[in-house]
């Protein structure tokens, strides 16, 4: 059973369910609602239809009444649950929060969420807001999902990798659920990767066994969507119905600029100032790539400020990533301090999935940081790339919620044309290993042949088939090894931290790949004030390892466990936040980071314990440390070339070590390299320098083939 458990969020204190006139006037709002209008209906629909499409603007009120109207209408009679996926964290959060206060209840009592790393849901949990990718790990212990009895996949339009899983797992399932124990469910596991030269009809292929699912009642599905893709999802499942919802949108002034900019931040910048000192009050959303870029907007705007006339400073900037600590987040929807305009600085999580009041103006610099994967060389990268017109519509889209608005886009007219109409969906181009681990241990041996509402590529598919097993979680006839990638499936982790955790209880360093895995799971540790730079250098010099960017990491994240455990033993919550703020500032760690590194490692460590793998530490030997990265990060290991640019020994790309590595100026012979950055340069991030002797050693099912 879920537990309650430790959460971002401070309980509603009791008040809100007293608090009357707070609770009339969301009644009201909920009341005046698009979907308002056609409750009766779409619950009508999907009594009898088992499948609907619901197609409606943002705000709309799609995610937050439509698992309410259920509830009312029964489907949660005997205990059954109704879920609801979402591609984001932070959706899911802010949302579960939002209905539970609509309700009237505490958070994880009816109304709960349950992300990756932080459960909110108890016994009494009957609407569950939880990630897409999180649903999916349900599926690996409940493979009919047999506590929910409506399951709304929201958001389907941003197509994430883990969103096309789903909708194909949960086809499978609903079949699965209301066939009577005399038919035949699925279809009959009859072939595997192992024959992959032989071209397979679509076919899903589970755990689910003959009959079994007939034991639970019929399983419906709701799939929601901004956009008017309706169609494809309809074909995918059978020509089932959508309905659409109107949404409430005021007008939005679009403006382009005259030529293109070089510098979409400075254009950010210069745009931002150019509303507070010319346009009428309300806040603005600003659309970056990345939390590096936000952390820099947010410093260029701070240093700005003072050169500003007295009476016009009256900013503050608001950062939202997905990285994000969520308490963090919550500040973005914070109205802001009374007489001051609100600057959100955000990534596209504030696309589509959230709805942030009281933004008026959005400045698009029309690009975006996106996955893409070249299944030729087996190398995924995160590039900064052009969004599509449905991108765009959707970030202007967030100026008119409440009024009219204005949305100013840093690109020409012209550009904007060119703009591809959609997204690639992400399971196009990203690396599948860990999807096909997943679908493998969920029983599905047929990946190429997969009912995929969209099939990546063939290439795509076999290679990845061919990483996982070359990480051992394959056998030869590409089954799911027992235990290494039985192991990997229930880590909810890329499957080469997974193999690194699992090897490192042998190497006795398990302790210091937990605090490199986490480390490595957040994003910028260091932070570099440009007024600051030579004495940021000279504080991350106290930490920095020659061998590398692992253990300089580690050092990091040590120092300041030593500093919080010494003399603060006795320390409040609230004592030991402040003091590890103060500790991130004087010596220019990004306490953000820090902390998400901190979340990410307990909740990882509980993993690790419960899989009852050894948790040792190698003391100063380090050496036993790197042979472990050697030993995992085998397929990342490069070699110097004369020229001291690098050959990624997989790949045979060349690449360069990042200026950020501590590894930058050293230049080993030998490296491994946690990941790979396009930018104009290919750059390879997070260096350790290794034997190449241990390449041939501890992996020698690749590197013996090779010189
Ligand atoms: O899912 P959809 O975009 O159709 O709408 P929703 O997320 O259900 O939100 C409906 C309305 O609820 C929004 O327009 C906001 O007015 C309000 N809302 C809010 O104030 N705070 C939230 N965290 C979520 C929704
Ligand atoms: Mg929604």
């Amino acid at each position: 059973m879920p537990t309650m458990a430790n959460s971002h969020f401070k309980q509603p204190n009791g008040t809100v369910s007293n608090n009357d006139s707070r609770r009339q006037k969301l009644l009201q709002q909920r009341k005046s609602l698009p979907i308002a209008t056609v409750e009766k209906r779409l619950v009508e629909e999907i009594r009898n239809n088992h499948i609907l499409i619901i197609v409606g603007e943002t705000g709309s009120g799609k995610t937050t009444q439509l698992p309410q109207y259920l509830f009312k209408a029964g489907f949660c009679h005997d205990g059954k649950l109704v879920g609801v996926t979402q591609p984001r964290r932070v959706a899911a959060v802010t949302v579960a929060k939002r209905v539970a206060e609509e309700c009237g209840v505490q958070l994880g009592q009816r109304v709960g969420y349950s992300v990756r790393f932080d459960d909110m849901t108890s016994g009494s949990t009957r609407i569950k807001y939880m990630t897409d990718g999180l649903l999916l790990r349900e599926a690996l212990l409940d493979p009919y999902l047999s506590k929910y009895s409506v399951i709304v996949v929201d958001e389907a339009h941003e197509r994430t990798v883990h969103t096309d899983v789903l909708l194909a797992l949960l086809k499978s399932v609903q079949k699965a659920r209301s066939q009577t124990a005399n038919e035949l469910v699925g279809r009959e596991n009859s072939s595997n990767d192992a024959n992959l030269e032989k071209g397979k009809e679509a076919q899903t292929t589970g755990p689910l066994k003959k009959g079994q699912g007939a034991k639970f009642p019929p399983l419906r599905l709701v799939i929601m969507s901004a956009s008017l893709d309706a169609q494809i999802f309809s074909e995918y499942f059978g020509g089932a119905k959508a309905v659409h919802v109107q949404g409430r949108q005021f007008p939005v002034d679009i403006f382009y600029t005259l030529h293109a900019e070089t510098d979409y931040v400075e254009a950010a910048m210069v745009t931002i100032f150019q509303i507070h000192s010319e346009e009428a009050p309300g806040d603005i959303l600003v659309f970056l790539t990345g939390q590096e870029e936000i952390e820099s907007v947010e410093g260029l705007v701070r240093d700005k400020l003072p050169q500003l006339p007295e009476g016009n400073r009256n900013i503050v900037t608001v950062p939202i990533y997905a990285s994000l600590p969520s308490e963090q987040q919550m500040k973005a929807f914070m109205p802001a301090p009374a007489g001051f305009r609100k600057v959100i600085l955000a990534t596209n999580i504030a696309e589509t999935s959230v709805t942030i009041p009281g933004i008026k103006y959005v400045v698009d610099p029309g690009v975006v940081k996106a996955r893409n994967y070249n299944p030729r060389t087996g190398i995924e990268s995160l590039n900064v790339i052009p969004t599509s017109k449905a991108q765009a519509l959707q970030r202007s889209g967030r100026a008119g919620r409440e009024g009219a608005g204005k949305c100013f886009r840093l690109y020409t007219e012209r550009e904007f044309e060119k703009l591809a109409d959609s997204t690639v969906p992400e399971i196009k181009r990203c690396n599948l290993s860990n999807v096909i681990l997943q679908l493998k241990a969920l029983g599905v041996d047929d990946i190429i042949g997969f009912d995929f509402m969209e099939k990546p590529s063939r290439m795509a598919i076999v290679k990845s088939l061919e990483e996982l097993f070359l990480l051992g979680a394959l056998t030869e006839d590409y089954k799911l090894s027992d235990p290494i990638g039985k192991q990997m499936a229930r880590l909810p982790l890329d499957p080469i931290y997974s193999k690194a955790l699992i090897l490192s209880s042998q190497f006795n360093c398990l302790e210091e790949m937990l605090i490199a895995v986490a480390m490595l799971s957040v994003e910028s540790i260091f932070f570099t004030p440009r007024e600051k730079q030579e004495e940021a250098r000279t504080a991350i010099k106290r930490f920095s390892s020659t061998e590398g960017d692992h253990i300089t990491l580690i050092n990091v994240y040590r120092s300041c466990d030593e500093f919080l455990e010494s003399g603060n033993a006795n320390n409040s919550k609230d004592k030991i936040f402040k003091n590890m703020k103060k500790w991130c500032k004087d010596n220019f760690v990004n306490g953000r980071s820090l902390r998400h590194a901190r979340d990410v490692h307990s909740q990882i460590r509980r993993h690790v314990e419960q899989m009852g793998l050894r948790i040792a530490s190698c003391g100063e030997d380090m050496i036993l440390f790197r042979r472990c990265l050697a030993a995992s990060f085998f397929l990342n290991a490069a070699l110097r070339q004369p020229d001291g640019t690098y050959r990624a020994l997989a790949s045979s790309q060349i690449v360069q070590i990042h200026p950020t590595s501590v590894l930058f100026r050293a230049k080993p012979d030998c490296i491994v390299f946690n990941e790979l950055v396009r930018t104009n340069q290919n750059y390879i991030r997070d260096v350790t320098r290794i034997d190449p002797m241990w390449l041939t050693e501890l992996a020698p099912h690749f590197y013996a083939r090779q010189d």
